[in-house]
């Protein structure tokens, strides 16, 4: 896959390499991709909007409002299919790392779903700078991907690293990057999110902690990676990602009812939704009210029985065609637990991740995992963003479906 039908947002940072942004959106143009291009305001003293216009047959975006108009960045993030900042100065460089938003490229980049790509050209002393190195990171830890600089003569007269990549290897790094995110095309793929809710009585359930961002995070990638995707998604306050096919569910019943439907038709099963294993045996029609037992005593007694085991039922189900993946949330023995879930629900991957480690779980934008399977050694991956690991898993696991190549 390549950047022809694409929509492509060219973020355009203030920067004496803002020239090369030029040739870089004719390329895009000529290459077949609809182009549209923001701006710093400081870009627009170094690139003419006029001719970034008159090039991508759009309006250039250089501010949040226009007299009456507001520019709407959710709408503009979620447009593209890819979003290139090029240049990337080390002031924006610096804001992106640190969420601020300040003008309109950076809201769109804080809102952007799609792949982005930074392209930063800076002097060689702020290149170098162990801030600018940090903020690089950070934004790679994000799941951008960030283009090297070119080492050459630079805008202080200074020779060394610093220079922007050059627009056509930009071009083809973009291509790399779309054709790697479509590793996925033509497969289904089926994900679980978010806690289930257990009624009581009208008023009350049994839950869990579960934000759903760990299961949205990998149904966004699945998507990213061009697999046509369903999210069972347990209620959760978090926006579904675009383009994915949404189920909500309340219920581990309604969450089984949902992926059954589902499961047989999909190559790629991820399970990270934290489901209620026990519900209670009857919902009372009215709310419960406060009241002693026969002993006296002021205790409520509710009896559970059990839910189905949606991961297990999957497992009985599977085909040799089809990769199941689970998620072992422990407090204790992790290790141990992992193991005999990833046997016992016949996964071909568990994924652990303990409440024992911090930042790690229910809740956080981070998560800390340790991979197992049946065949493999176990890998433990590092402290990262749930949207980085999600990323990283999908990598993995596309290497593990049949007939899928990766490069
Ligand atoms: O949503 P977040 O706030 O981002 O948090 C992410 C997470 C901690 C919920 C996620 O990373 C995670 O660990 N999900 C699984 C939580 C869990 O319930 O684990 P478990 O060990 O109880 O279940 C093991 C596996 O069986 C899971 O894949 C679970 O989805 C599945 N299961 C469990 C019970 C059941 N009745 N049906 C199931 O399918």
């Amino acid at each position: 896959m390549n950047v022809c039908g694409k929509r492509i947002l060219v973020g355009i940072t203030g920067s004496i390499a803002a020239y090369k942004s030029i040739t870089l959106v004719r390329l895009l143009v000529k290459a077949g991709a609809e182009v549209k291009v923001v701006m710093t305001p400081a870009a627009a003293e170094f690139a003419s909007p006029l001719v970034l216009a008159t090039l991508s047959k759009h309006p250039v975006l250089l501010s949040l409002a226009t007299g009456a108009d507001w520019a709407n960045h959710v709408a503009l993030g979620r447009w593209a299919h890819a979003m290139v900042i090029a240049p990337a100065s080390a002031n924006s460089v610096a804001k992106m790392a640190t969420g601020l938003c300040d003008n309109l490229l950076l809201a769109v980049y804080l809102s952007a779903t799609c792949p982005v790509m930074i392209c930063p050209a800076m002097d060689e002393d702020m290149w170098l700078h162990p801030s600018t190195q940090a903020n690089l990171l950070r934004l790679k830890g994000f799941g951008n991907k960030v283009l090297d600089v070119e080492t050459g003569e630079l805008a202080s007269g200074l020779f060394g690293p610093g220079r922007m990549a050059e627009p056509e290897e930009i071009l083809s790094a973009l291509n790399e990057l779309l054709a790697k995110r479509a590793i996925l095309a033509g497969k289904k793929a089926l994900v679980t999110a978010g806690p289930t809710y257990e009624p009581i009585d009208p008023v009350r359930f049994i839950g869990n902690h579960s934000s759903g961002k760990m299961g949205i995070e990998i149904a966004a990638a699945l998507a990213a990676a061009g697999a046509d995707v369903t999210l069972v998604l347990g209620p959760v306050d978090l926006q579904p990602p675009v383009g994915v096919q949404v189920i909500k569910v309340t219920t581990a019943q309604e969450m089984y009812d949902a992926a059954m439907a589902c499961f047989p038709h999909c190559q790629l099963t991820v399970m990270a939704a934290a489901v209620a294993d026990y519900r209670p045996a009857v919902v009372a029609a009215e709310k419960i009210k406060k009241a002693t037992n026969v002993s006296g005593e002021d205790m409520l007694t509710i009896n559970l029985v059990r839910n189905p085991d949606i991961l297990k039922a999957c497992g009985q189900m599977k085909q040799d065609h089809q990769l199941l993946v689970g998620f072992a949330l422990e407090t204790n023995n992790e290790e141990e637990n992992a193991l005999k879930k990833l046997q016992e629900k016949n996964a071909d991957f568990m994924v652990l991740n303990s409440l024992r480690d911090a930042d790690s779980g229910f809740g956080t934008d981070t998560n800390q995992v340790t991979i197992y399977s049946k065949h493999l050694p176990a890998q433990r991956w590092p402290l990262q963003q749930k949207k980085a690991l999600a990323g990283q898993l999908v990598e993995m696991l596309a290497l593990h479906l049949p007939n899928v190549a990766i490069d």
